[in-house]
């Protein structure tokens, strides 16, 4: 098999490439190959001819999506409409990721993939509009896999990181924290979604549409640095602060944790968010992990 990354030099595309076995990855980098021109984008579908084409970029910093709405929509979702009607054209397959963002938030249990989508913000209304146009283009060969709280190696250069290893840093500097505890998500590494976005593609059975892939489980961001900071023996303590789900004016889920029904029933899951939590810090902090 061979794949086209878009997007591919940052923490979920770098795990990607690691993972992709005996598959042939190319995988430009942002300069040579902007997902917002469809021209080179048509242009590297037809010269590569990939049997699948995965996108990862996106414009997911989401206080800064407020602030450039139109940057925001061409990225998220007219890059993406473009991109499936090339991959239409020939016949090429397509995975473009999306977000829990998506999501309303006002849910007690994980969102399964036919939830009905509420947006509380322009990232959001940009990634479920980038669904509908890939969906609606492509229709046969679109897969959308809404993901959640990604951290990898390397971390996303948008966000500043990645949010564990920014935790890590704090711990080693002995610093208290203050963490949202009233926003529910499903942690996720972006080595688990890697791997389990090739056994997708790969099961004999799965059909076009929507996949929801996170490791299992659910917690708030609270919970989550309290983790890291338990695992690595850091002597400060983490605070719960309810912020009112908002940052400035802007709204976030309270709830957004997902429920992945469409994979399992292909059998692919991803393990518990504590396991992976762990394996990540293992590997990236062998000095540090006490428990
Ligand atoms: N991170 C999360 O918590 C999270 C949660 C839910 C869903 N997701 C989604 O999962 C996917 C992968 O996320 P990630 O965390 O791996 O993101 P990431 O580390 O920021 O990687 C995205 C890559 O795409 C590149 N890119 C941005 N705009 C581009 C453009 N116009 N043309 C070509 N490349 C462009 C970025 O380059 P620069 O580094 O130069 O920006 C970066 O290399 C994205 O769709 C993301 O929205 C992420």
């Amino acid at each position: 098999m061979k794949a086209l990354l878009i997007g591919g030099h940052g923490q979920l595309g770098a795990d990607l490439a690691r993972t992709a076995g005996d598959r042939t990855i190319v995988a430009p980098a942002r300069g040579a190959l902007d997902v917002t021109d469809a021209a080179a984008v048509r242009a590297a579908i037809a010269a590569g001819r990939p049997d699948v084409v995965i996108n990862c970029a996106a414009f997911h910093n989401v206080p800064l999506c407020e602030d450039e709405p139109a940057r925001a929509f061409l990225v998220n979702a007219i890059a993406v409409r473009d991109l499936a009607r090339a991959c239409a054209e020939r016949g090429t397959r397509l995975v473009t990721f999306s977000s829990d963002y998506v999501f309303g938030g006002d849910a007690r249990s994980p969102w399964a993939e036919e939830a009905m989508p509420a947006p509380l913000q322009v990232y959001g209304a940009t990634r479920l509009a980038g669904e509908h146009f890939a969906r609606a283009e492509a229709p046969d060969r679109t897969i959308v896999i809404r993901t959640c709280g990604l951290y990898g190696a390397g971390g996303a250069r948008s966000k500043g990181g990645n949010f564990v290893d920014n935790r890590v840093a704090e711990a080693r500097a002995g610093q208290d924290l203050d963490m949202a505890s009233e926003q529910v998500v499903s942690p996720t590494a972006t080595h688990d979604l890697a791997v389990a976005t090739w056994q997708l593609l790969d099961a004999p059975a799965v059909g076009p549409g929507l996949y929801h892939l996170v490791n299992e489980g659910a917690c708030s961001w609270h919970e989550f640095a309290s983790e890291i900071f338990r695992l690595v023996g850091a002597r400060g303590t983490v605070r719960p602060v309810d912020r009112g789900a908002r940052t400035g004016a802007m709204r976030r889920p309270r709830y957004s944790a997902l429920a992945n029904t469409r994979a399992r029933a292909l059998g692919v899951t991803l393990r518990p968010w504590r396991e992976a939590l762990a394996a990540y810090l293992r590997q990236a902090y062998p000095e540090l992990v006490v428990a």
